[in-house]
């Protein structure tokens, strides 16, 4: 089995500085606190080629991995580190049209019955995790895509028909479903609302007419505000995508768009800077090795941040904002805390406790050959270790919000501030890091760094892994060079424990060791035929 995986990451996501270079081989070395500042200032001279960038998901699939366990019994097992809830996402991959844009892999312009037929199979698929998920409370159920609301009115009710019957949802669980123009006249709006929807995430992109005409997709803008006219006041809770940083943008387009969106009362903007690295189409790698409009989008991105800001929209991530009280985003929330989630469509991905990130076949063929089965599709299965876990948390939350030190040390027992005390205090007076109370964040000037500069707050061990991957790997892909170039960071060793207040909420085999036994019954015999 190949050992890692090219999909980490772009293969250009950084310049590097050939000065690293020559320190990618060997061990890490012992942490030396009073370097450690200049080895970050050198390293920081290597520059992102697009920014930001959210494509990443930290641990990066590069170790070895094993086939599913094939029976939902033997992947829910243990309580989630937040024991007794769990959230689903399923996902829909087809689309009107393929925008010219859209770095997903997705089926456009499909018929009726090949959506039949895959509604078909994923309620096959929820079927096979009932009974392993009884007594537990589903708390946030996402439909993504894709765009599922691509889906005709007796497919969505079959849908969501079996996501009651299979899933036990809390009274007031998140249910949203993922959206695009054109798709969404207001009985669709109102069918969803009746089948749960309570939260709609629309990607409307552009109100420029110009940049529209250029995306392969075919609605007017007028036709688009009209449909989130009419959904606004059935759902509340709406998100509109946008993008920004197309060559032929005009100057203000994303302002105009963000402004016009805030009158018209949509409570949730999400801002993506377009991303020409990560398309591939027959594998072969789209776009420049530098995004000639890098520093273009982090003015765009800061000047638009402000403008959200003074509207009084509040930042949930880096790219997403909602008025306070009326926008609202928990899955994603969530999703970085280590809750379980079950993964249900092709390549959607999940987290099962203890420690285990897994995902599906990311085709239909694959997809439904296990289903067929009698299996559950999963392709691929992952056996983190609790300091993995932690660092999974911490990373992807500093990354994409802020990281609650306090809340880390009570759920895991490590006092973030001692492990990476030194790097903590070069971060901050390199101006990095900025320190809210008991949350960390990235600064302003920390954006043209913000792949880098979170996994520095990986174990010091994870960095050693990563010394250890094929050479071809590392000349590949720069990010893990680059953190393995600055060295170790750690200033005390990485100790997992019960904290004094969380002891007795935490699973023994979270909070001490792999499983009780020190075993991993996924990555063991029984469950690997
Ligand atoms: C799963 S997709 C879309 C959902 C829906 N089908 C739509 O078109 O709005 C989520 C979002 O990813 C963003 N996106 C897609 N391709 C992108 C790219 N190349 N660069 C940046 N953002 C992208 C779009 O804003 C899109 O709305
Ligand atoms: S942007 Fe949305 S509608 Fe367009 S191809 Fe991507 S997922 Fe489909």
């Amino acid at each position: 089995m190949k050992h890692y995986s090219e999909s980490f990451n772009k293969r250009s996501r950084l310049i590097i500085a050939p000065e690293l270079e020559g320190r990618r081989r060997g061990r890490l070395g012992s942490p030396d606190a009073a370097t450690l500042r200049d080895r970050i200032v050198e390293a920081l001279r290597v520059q992102q080629d697009s920014y930001p960038c959210f494509d990443w998901v930290f641990p990066p699939p590069v170790f070895p991995k094993t086939p599913g366990p094939g029976r939902a019994d033997a992947l829910f097992t243990y309580p989630s580190v937040v024991p007794g809830t769990y959230s689903i996402y399923m996902h829909i991959p087809f689309c009107k049209t393929l925008c010219s844009f859209c770095y997903y892999r997705v089926l456009p312009a499909r018929g009726g019955d090949e959506k039949s037929t895959y509604v078909d199979y994923l309620v096959r698929e929820m079927a096979m995790y009932r009974e392993s998920l009884r007594g537990l409370r589903c708390e946030s159920v996402y439909v993504g895509g894709g765009t599922p609301t691509t889906l005709d009115d007796a497919q969505l009710v079959r849908l969501f028909d079996a996501v009651r019957d299979n899933f036990d949802l809390e009274r007031d669980a998140e249910v949203s479903i993922e959206s695009a123009p054109d798709t969404l006249p207001r009985d669709k709006v109102a069918l969803l609302k009746s089948l749960g929807v309570n939260r709609l995430s629309y990607g409307i992109q552009t109100l420029d007419e110009g940049l529209l005409a250029t995306m392969n997709r075919y609605y007017t803008v007028d036709g688009a505000i009209k449909e989130l006219e009419a959904a606004l006041p059935l759902i509340g809770n709406i998100n509109v995508d946008t993008i920004y940083g197309f060559e032929n943008e005009p100057d203000d387009a994303l302002f105009r768009t963000v402004t016009t969106f805030e009158r018209l009362g949509v409570p949730c903007l999400t801002i993506y800077s377009l991303d020409t690295q990560r398309s591939v189409r027959k594998n072969v790698w789209l776009g420049p090795p530098r995004d000639s409009l890098f520093y273009r989008k982090i003015e765009i991105y800061h000047d638009v941040k402000d403008l959200l800001a003074s509207l009084g929209y509040q930042a949930l991530f880096q790219n997403t904002f909602a008025k306070p009280g009326l926008g609202s985003y928990r899955h994603q929330l969530r999703r970085w805390e280590n809750v379980s989630l079950v993964a249900l469509g092709v390549g959607s991905m999940g987290y099962a406790p203890p420690r285990k990130p897994y995902q599906n076949y990311g085709t239909t063929d694959a997809y439904f050959k296990h289903v067929d089965a009698g299996e559950l599709p999963i392709e691929a299965i992952e056996a983190l270790t609790p300091e993995m876990e932690l660092a999974r948390q911490v990373i992807t939350e500093l990354r994409f919000a802020r990281v609650d030190l306090r809340g880390v040390r009570e759920k895991y027992g490590v006092d973030v501030q001692v492990v990476f005390g030194d790097l903590l205090r070069v971060l901050g007076e390199l101006g990095l890091l900025e320190r809210q109370g008991d949350e960390i964040l990235l600064s302003k000037a920390a954006a043209p760094y913000n792949n880098v500069l979170p996994m520095l707050f990986s174990p010091d061990s994870f960095k050693e892994d990563l010394l250890r991957l094929p050479e071809d790997y590392l000349a590949a892909m720069p990010i893990p060079l680059v953190v393995t170039g600055i060295g170790a960071t750690q200033s005390a060793p990485l100790e997992m424990g019960p904290s004094a207040s969380g002891a007795k909420d935490v699973d023994p085999a979270i909070a001490g060791g792999f499983y009780p036994d020190g075993s991993c019954p996924v990555m063991g015999d029984d469950r690997r035929a």
